[in-house]
C-alpha cells in the first residue's frame, strides 16, 4: 500500500513572518493528522523558521531547488548540504516554472536528483507536458524524455527515495485541472515505465502526485484514481483550510 502524500509547494510566496504564521496554523490543523505524509516547501529564506515550528509535528519539511555542488564559489546558489542542515527531509527538483524561466534541463534535472539523493534528501522530482505538446499528441513521448533524461543512472535503491510529480504545465496555476482520467492515463504510463525500466516492485511502491490547480474541491476524485498517490499543491496550499481540506480529503 503507498501512503498518501500531499506536499504544498509554496513558491516565491511568504516572508519569514508570514510564513510562520502559515506554519503556525498548519500545525493546528494538522498536528495528530498522520494518515497521509505531508510535506510543506517554503522558500530558502523561511526553511529554517519553518522547520523550528513544526519539527514536533508529522509535518515534513521541503526545498524547492538545489545546486548540484556541496560548496564552492557559487553565488546565489543554495547546496544540498545546506538544505539538509535546514530540516529539509524532501526537495523538489524540475519543476516547470524552473525548466520554463530558469534553463532548467533533463541533464541539470539529473544532476540535481543525485546530489539530493546522495545526501539523504527524498526528491520529489517533477514531469508534465505544456499545452502545445498535449494537442500536438506528444504527452508520453516529452515525459519520457524527461523520466529517461532526469532518471538516468539512478538505481533501484535511488528510485525507491524517490517520488515523481506529474504536473501537466497547462494545468499549473491556471484553474484548469487534468480530469481524473487524463491524470489517471499519465500516471499509469509513468509506472509503468518505471516497471520496465527499474522493477515491478519498485514500480508498485513508488508514489506519483498530481498536480496542478489542486483544490479541495477535485481532490478526492483525483486521489481516488489508482495510480495517484497525492498531490503537488500549489495555489492552494498558501491556505492552511484548504491545504488541510486536501489533506483530509485525500484518505
Ligand atoms: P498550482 O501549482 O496548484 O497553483 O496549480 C502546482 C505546482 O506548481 O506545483
Amino acid at each position: 500500500m503507498r501512503k498518501i502524500m500531499i506536499a504544498g509547494n509554496w513558491k516565491m510566496y511568504k516572508t519569514i513572518g508570514e510564513a510562520s504564521m502559515l506554519a503556525e496554523e498548519l500545525k493546528k490543523e494538522l498536528a495528530t493528522f498522520i494518515e497521509a505524509d505531508i510535506v510543506i516547501c517554503p522558500t530558502f529564506t523561511a526553511l529554517n523558521t519553518v522547520y523550528s515550528i513544526v519539527e514536533d509535528t508529522p509535518i515534513k519539511l521541503g526545498a524547492q531547488n538545489l545546486f548540484w555542488e556541496s560548496e564552492g564559489a557559487y553565488t546565489g546558489e543554495i547546496s544540498p548540504v545546506m538544505i539538509k542542515a535546514c530540516g529539509c527531509e524532501y526537495v523538489i527538483i524540475g519543476h516547470s516554472e524552473r525548466r520554463k524561466y530558469f534553463n532548467e534541463t533533463n541533464e541539470t534535472v539529473n544532476k540535481r536528483i543525485k546530489a539530493a539523493l546522495g545526501i539523504g534528501l527524498n526528491p520529489i522530482i517533477c514531469v508534465g507536458e505544456t499545452l502545445q505538446e498535449r494537442e500536438a499528441d506528444k504527452t508520453k513521448a516529452i515525459i519520457e524524455e524527461q523520466l529517461t533524461g532526469g532518471l538516468e543512472g539512478l538505481s533501484n535503491e535511488d528510485m525507491a527515495n524517490s517520488i515523481i510529480a506529474y504536473e501537466p504545465v497547462w494545468a499549473i496555476g491556471t484553474g484548469k485541472t487534468a480530469t481524473p482520467d487524463q491524470a489517471q492515463e499519465i500516471h499509469a504510463f509513468i509506472r509503468g515505465w518505471i516497471k520496465e525500466k527499474f522493477s515491478t516492485l519498485i514500480s508498485e511502491n513508488l508514489r506519483i502526485l498530481y498536480g496542478g490547480s489542486v483544490k479541495p474541491e477535485n481532490s478526492k476524485e483525483l486521489m481516488g484514481q489508482a495510480d495517484i498517490d497525492g498531490a503537488l499543491v500549489g495555489g492552494a496550499s498558501l491556505k492552511e483550510d484548504s491545504f488541510a481540506q486536501i489533506a483530509k480529503n485525500a484518505v
